[in-house]
């Protein structure tokens, strides 16, 4: 099994997100027995928390299930158990590398450098547009499947 897990400041808006927008990809692809994904937050803020209501919004809008999405905060054995360790924007990475212990590892990745944007993912918290971040975030997943099946010569 191949595991991934998304990373964002409060694993309330843009790491479920990606979280269940990945998990569809697996499905429409057929790929849900070989890879998994998880999402978590580099705070404590929210754990134990359902996803923020626009992240819940915006997921019902384009048919994607939220099921199963609660906030949980990374851990350094994460480090060890996820094969694609996926962040938002520079300062997840930061956080990242401070909790992991593991600064530069090629597993620990920025979502859109895997796209043309090569930018943050806009937090919706703050910008209140969750349509973009979903636009950004889907782009980014579509990529790092890509990836994946690249490095792990699997055929979608
Ligand atoms: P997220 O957004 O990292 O995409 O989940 C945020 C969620 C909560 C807070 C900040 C950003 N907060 O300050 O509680």
């Amino acid at each position: 099994m191949i595991n991934v897990l998304f990373v964002c400041l409060g694993n309330i808006c843009r790491s479920p997100m990606a979280e269940a927008v990945f998990r569809k990809l697996l499905k429409m692809e057929n790929m849900t027995d070989k890879i998994e994904v998880d999402s978590a937050a580099t705070s404590s803020w929210h754990i134990g928390s359902p996803p923020h209501r626009g992240t819940l919004k915006i997921l019902q809008e384009y048919n994607i299930s939220s099921e199963g999405l609660v906030g949980r905060q990374l851990t350094k054995e994460n480090f060890f158990q996820f094969d694609y360790i996926v962040g938002m924007d520079e300062s997840n990475l930061s956080n990242i590398f401070e909790i992991t212990g593991q600064p530069n590892h090629p597993k620990i990745l920025r979502l859109l450098d895997l796209t043309e944007h090569k930018k943050d993912v806009p937090d919706p918290y703050y910008t209140g547009n969750f349509q973009e971040t979903y636009q950004l975030v889907t782009e980014g997943c579509r990529a790092l499947l890509e990836k994946i099946c690249v490095e792990h010569n699997l055929k979608k």
